[in-house]
């Protein structure tokens, strides 16, 4: 399959998907997210395929986000839409049978920190920094990320991170909870690629059995998950979001009105 926005790669039973706009630092547009989720349908079906690496192009990020500039003039209909084609598709990934292994290269911000967190597995290279920082441009998170990032690091610090849109080291993540493991950016794929050898010598379908058990210990944040879309559409109805985006579009401070 021709990809747009993804570079795909195959060896020893690993598929790894590489998020390819360097340049916007891997913003997560709106065919990003669809060949994800056609890259991880397709790598379900695919008997040779027995873990997945997901990473981002270039030095500096994972993803730097969903992509601002495609999203700042939607309304609250479009952002509820924009929030549930995203859910469907990370859904996919946090079921996929197959592991998915997140590889933080750098900058994992709102939906890049939310796409890590629907993976089953997250190494990042020192240099990473995690956010979710929605809520400088009047918004919240909308790819699971108030759920996730909960049930992973505890209600009393994904409180503080969402309120404040504050970044955190990838050394202050793994402390968290959020990540598996931290390494030099140079020995990130080595060790990806060292957890997925480990996860290939055991039983396909076992694997598979672990990935749905473990996902149903997370059973309550479903009606989470559909809070979020509704309250992610609401806050594209504001005159804050407007501001926060315009803001951001035109590289300065926003100034929130509260309307
Ligand atoms: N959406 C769209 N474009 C984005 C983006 C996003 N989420 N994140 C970065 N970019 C673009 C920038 O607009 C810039 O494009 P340009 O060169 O055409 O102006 C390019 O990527 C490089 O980013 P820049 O901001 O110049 O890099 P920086 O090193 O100064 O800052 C960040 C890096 C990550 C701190 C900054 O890009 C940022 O805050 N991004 C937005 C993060 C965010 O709010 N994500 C949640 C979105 S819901």
């Amino acid at each position: 399959m021709n990809y747009e926005n993804l570079l795909a790669g195959f060896h020893d039973g690993i598929l790894t998907i590489t998020i390819n706009r360097a340049d916007k630092l891997n913003a997560l547009n709106k065919k990003t997210v669809e060949e994800i989720g056609a890259a991880i349908a397709k790598a379900q079906i695919a008997a040779d395929v027995r873990v997945i690496i997901i990473t981002g192009a270039g030095q500096k990020a994972f993803i730097a986000g969903a992509d601002i500039s495609e999203f700042a003039d939607y309304d609250e209909k479009e952002g509820a839409l924009m929030a549930a084609r995203g859910h469907a598709v990370f859904n996919a990934i946090e079921k996929s049978t197959k592991p998915v292994i997140a590889a933080i290269n750098g900058f994992a911000l709102g939906g890049g920190c939310e796409l890590a967190m629907a993976c089953h597995i997250r190494v990042a290279s020192n240099n990473a920094k995690f956010g979710q920082p929605e809520v400088k441009l009047g918004l919240i998170p909308g790819y699971g990320g108030t759920q996730r990032l909960t049930s992973l690091i505890g209600k009393t610090k994904a409180m503080e991170l969402l309120m404040t849109a504050d970044m955190i080291t990838a050394e202050e993540a793994l402390q968290l909870g959020l990540l598996n493991a931290v390494t030099v950016p140079d020995l990130l794929m080595n060790k990806c690629n060292e957890i997925a050898g480990k996860i290939i010598q055991q039983a396909p379908l076992a694997i598979a059995s672990i990935i749905r058990c473990v996902n149903a210990f997370d059973d309550n944040t479903k009606n989470g998950l559909e809070e979020e879309i509704k309250e992610f559409g609401k806050c594209f109805a504001t005159k804050d979001f407007k501001e926060g985006a315009t803001a951001f579009l035109e590289k300065r401070k926003a100034a929130f009105a509260g309307e």
